[in-house]
């Protein structure tokens, strides 16, 4: 009888840092030179490449697309040399194709893994997002309140004034009623361009990043990965799918979802217990983009595990030649 090993958590963590570093100093080269497509590629080929290597009998949960639309790393594609546990993988090869395209903040690499089973397969729609960092009672904020009503809460948990919170929102027309609302407290917002894995992740280190809250719609993929995340690092995250045609909802019944008006909490969204990797990029405020010097590219990981709460920042020098 053959029996699947147990997701070792502890020593899995390594390689997924080594797969999530191969995608970024595989899009280095792409930064700042306005071609989004061949970013993302240079990551996706680096970043299968590296995963097809470690010990585990992974599938891509959230990944690069349906497999008619994506050839690799698509989702149900089986990764890894099946010599291990049974994994389920979540990933986004460059999470801000455009920010690195642009040579902009914030774009990251992004992967987590978890043991089978372990985490929402959310189809590709958008999601309403809402994220907190750790410290404040459950349900502070909730999705039910208006955006008003969320920062006044926030303001009055933290002992503070609403003009001392900063939310964070992705830069998007349809987020203009949110905004005018949301000014209307006299909170300040960071807008970003893209990258909401990184909008949400900033809420868990408010001190560092100066953010205390994100809100707003973008990926559902994203907002599971974004869950992995606050995950390990603490926090509180509220997802709900948005659809705006039958053939989003198909997607949706595809991925077993039967229930199109649940509020997903963070535990829901990432049910059992992960690591997360994430590599920068662009330069961040979580972790630093790619450096170069003659000869070397130096990148910042940040790899974190769910099951003990531990936050590794790990840099790594990577000659060239
Ligand atoms: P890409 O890296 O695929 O370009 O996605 C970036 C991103 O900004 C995500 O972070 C976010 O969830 C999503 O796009 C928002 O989608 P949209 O641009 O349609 O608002």
């Amino acid at each position: 009888m053959t029996t699947t090993p147990d997701f070792n958590d502890r020593m899995l963590s390594l390689g997924l840092a080594r797969v999530s570093e191969a995608a970024a100093l595989a899009s280095a080269k792409l930064i700042g030179r306005g071609d989004e497509k061949a970013a993302d590629q240079a990551a996706v080929n680096a970043m299968r490449e590296q995963l097809n290597k470690l010990d585990i009998a992974g599938v891509v949960v959230i990944g690069e697309g349906e497999r008619d639309e994506a050839p690799m790393l698509y989702i149900g594609e089986e990764v890894g040399n099946g010599n291990g546990p049974a994994v389920d993988i979540a990933l986004d090869p460059l999470e801000g194709t455009t920010l690195t395209a642009k040579d902009m903040p914030n774009a990251l690499t992004v992967i987590a893994m978890g043991p089978r089973g372990s985490m929402l397969h959310a189809p590709d729609v958008y999601m309403d997002k809402l994220a907190i960092g750790p410290g404040f009672r459950t349900g502070v904020v909730t999705m039910d309140m208006s955006p008003s009503e969320r920062v006044s809460a926030l303001a009055a948990a933290k002992g503070c004034s609403t003009s001392d919170i900063t939310v964070c929102v992705l830069d998007r027309d349809r987020h203009a009623d949110m905004l005018a609302e949301l000014r209307s407290t006299g909170c300040a917002i960071r807008l970003i361009t893209d990258g909401d894995v990184a909008g949400v992740i900033h809420c868990a280190e408010a001190q560092k990043t100066g953010i205390d809250m994100y809100m707003g719609s973008g990926g559902a993929p994203e907002g599971v990965l974004a869950a992995a995340a606050l995950k390990c690092m603490g926090g509180q995250m509220f997802g709900k799918l948005l659809f705006r045609n039958d053939d989003e909802k198909g997607r949706a019944e595809k991925a077993g979802i039967t229930n199109f008006n649940r509020v997903y909490t963070r535990d829901d969204l990432v049910t059992g217990d992960v690591i997360f990797a994430a590599t920068g990029v662009t330069d961040g405020s979580v972790v630093a983009g790619i450096k170069r010097e003659v000869g070397y590219l130096t990148t910042e990981t940040i790899l974190m595990r769910s099951k003990t709460g531990s936050v590794r920042h790990m840099t790594y020098r990577n000659p060239t030649s």
